[in-house]
């Protein structure tokens, strides 16, 4: 069974003002790619092909523009568009159509992950076909964000969104694979006090029913949410010390459908010539000719 995958990028946007007025957050610089580009590349890292952004009503045919159907990468990109930011767990829903009978990952359009492990992690969740897959992460201050306990067995005991008095350290990213049945427990789920339909509610009916994997992200794996000045600052300079000093490229979407076999070395090519300016088209250039 294949897997689809969905990048939610809609949302208000509200605490990067006024930086989103006009714009959306996850057509914000990361260093020197669009922010979407990195949920992206960490999809297309995962084996996926076919993919669904659901953006606003206003920036949809800003993300069109930038991503095009999805062919340049041997892929297939569909576009949904959300009216309003009624949750996280509402992308099921509008996906319904798109992920019809297959499984589905679904990764935040404003999250980055980057480590050296994290391609076998993401290949060994995409196989994991018979329970839905999260993952915890240590950080400084898990009340930010979804906290899940784990057991000694690795089995998630509690899952709770933003908790005031947080159970364990580990935060849970904005990365999900879930088997089908997501959708019909999307629609089954109420609203939470914030009136939104929360991830951590679809987590919970997983946990519940004994089909919930938890994988913890080591401390190799870099994990940064860019919602904030300064998260998206922090994010851009560790994107530019890594690039910088190995004169590669962190998340680049073009290098990993050459990688995957998705597109020939003549057609990265051809995708590298209108870049030829920057350093993000030298080095898919360099690829290309087979000097990386
Ligand atoms: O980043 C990981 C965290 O993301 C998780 O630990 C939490 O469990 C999860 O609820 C979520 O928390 P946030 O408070 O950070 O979510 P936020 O409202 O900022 O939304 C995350 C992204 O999704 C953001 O880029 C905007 C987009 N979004 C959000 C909502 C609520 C949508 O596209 N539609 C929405 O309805």
């Amino acid at each position: 069974m294949a897997r689809k995958g969905i990048i939610l990028a809609g949302g208000s946007g509200t605490r990067l003002y006024p930086l989103t007025l006009a714009t959306s957050k996850q057509l914000m610089p990361v260093y020197d790619k669009p922010m979407i580009y990195y949920p992206l590349a960490t999809l297309m890292d995962a084996g996926i092909r076919e993919v669904l952004v659901i953006t606003t009503p206003r920036d949809n045919e800003a993300f069109k523009n930038l991503l095009g159907d999805g062919k340049k990468w041997g892929m297939r990109i569909e576009y949904k568009v959300q009216e309003k930011p009624n949750g996280l767990a509402e992308a099921f829903i509008i996906g319904e159509e798109f992920i019809g009978n297959d499984n589905v990952v679904l990764i935040l359009g404003d999250n980055l992950f980057y480590g050296e492990s994290l391609k076998e992690i993401l290949e060994r969740s995409n196989a994991r076909t018979e329970e839905s897959t999260i993952f915890g992460y240590h950080v400084d201050d898990p009340r930010r964000y979804g906290v899940v306990e784990i057991d000694e067995s690795g089995k998630a005991v509690s899952i709770e969104e933003k908790p005031e008095e947080p159970k364990s350290e580990y935060a849970v990213p904005g990365l999900y694979f879930y088997t089908n049945d997501v959708v019909r427990i999307a629609k089954t789920i109420t609203p939470s006090e914030r009136g939104e339909l929360e991830i951590t509610s679809v987590n919970e009916e997983y946990m519940k029913a004994k089909k919930l994997h938890v994988e913890k992200l080591g401390r190799g794996i870099a994990w940064f949410d860019t919602g904030t000045h300064d998260a998206l600052i922090e994010t851009t300079q560790f994107v530019q010390t890594i690039e910088k000093r190995q004169g590669m490229q962190i998340c680049c979407p073009d290098e990993i459908a050459f990688e995957n076999g998705w597109i020939s070395s003549e057609e990265l090519k051809q995708l590298a010539e209108p870049f030829m300016k920057t350093n993000y088209g030298k080095f898919l250039k360099r690829l290309a000719d087979g000097e990386i």
